[in-house]
């Protein structure tokens, strides 16, 4: 069930230069109604740009469905998420959720040991992901790559759930390269999750190919609508082309012409 509905800001935390993590408390009535964004689902939330409304899809970092509480991490590329990052607490903000198809929980296919691998601001779902892994008695490896050490954040939630491990490209922290020539990869894992640049997406599948491992991908797809009706968001899938914002963002690697 979707919601069209209004947020408020309880908290607006920069993290650093490019990353702010925005906090939204949800209105009691519209919890009881059943509002449950499942990991890998986004949101998409109002912009108010140049008088025009539009709208921009972000992914569910956190939920906390009993005081209501979602957390959105928004990286500042464009005009609306240079405009979020000036809210303040108590902001009203206007959202359409949950979207999309989020991750597969069960614990048949997660497995016991799921490797959750994410970059920039791919690492978003991911968290709210191994919340309900660990949720159901599982513990994940999580890999995240950046860049530079100061662009890894969230370190502290992600600890929470599971093992953490690291790559920066200038060695900065973790191991010194790409996610996917991390040490980590020569454990056995029961599944793969990941979530990032596309490059990077498309090398972990390659991995996960490799070892044959079941592993859901969840696309960063340009949308617009989010619901299905503009198209631009198409993947080119085994099942034809697919709306990433109603048929994703979250595939099995099967069914990507990768
Ligand atoms: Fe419009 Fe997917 S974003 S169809």
């Amino acid at each position: 069930k979707k919601f069209i509905l209004k947020g408020t800001v309880v908290e607006n935390r920069s993290l650093n230069d490019s990353y702010y993590l925005l906090r939204v408390v949800i209105a009691p009535e519209v919890l009881k109604q059943g509002f449950l964004p499942l990991p890998g689902q986004f949101v998409q939330v109002e912009a108010d740009v140049s008088g025009a409304f539009l709208r921009r899809p972000i992914s569910v970092c956190d939920f906390d469905e009993h005081k209501g509480l979602l957390d959105l991490l928004v990286q500042k590329v464009g005009i609306a998420t240079h405009q979020w990052a000036d809210y303040g607490q108590g902001a009203s903000i206007d959202l359409i959720a949950p979207l999309g198809k989020g991750f597969t929980l069960e614990s048949r296919w997660v497995g016991t040991s799921p490797l959750l691998v994410g970059g920039g601001v791919g690492i978003a779902p991911l968290l709210y992901l191994s919340k309900r892994l660990s949720q159901q008695g599982i513990t994940p490896n999580i890999l995240l790559g950046a860049r530079t050490s100061d662009l890894i954040v969230l370190e502290e939630e992600f600890a929470q759930y599971g093992h953490l491990f690291y790559t920066t490209e200038d060695g900065s922290k973790g191991e010194r390269g790409f996610v996917t020539n991390h040490s980590v990869w020569q454990c056995k894992h029961s599944s793969i999750f990941t979530c990032g640049p596309l490059p990077m997406m498309k090398a972990v599948v390659a991995l996960a190919k490799k070892g044959d491992y079941p592993c859901e991908v969840s696309l960063e797809n340009r949308m617009a609508c989010g619901i299905g009706a503009c198209l631009c968001c198409v993947e080119k899938t085994t099942e034809g082309h697919l709306c990433a914002c109603t048929e994703g963002p979250v595939f099995n690697r099967e069914k990507l012409l990768w």
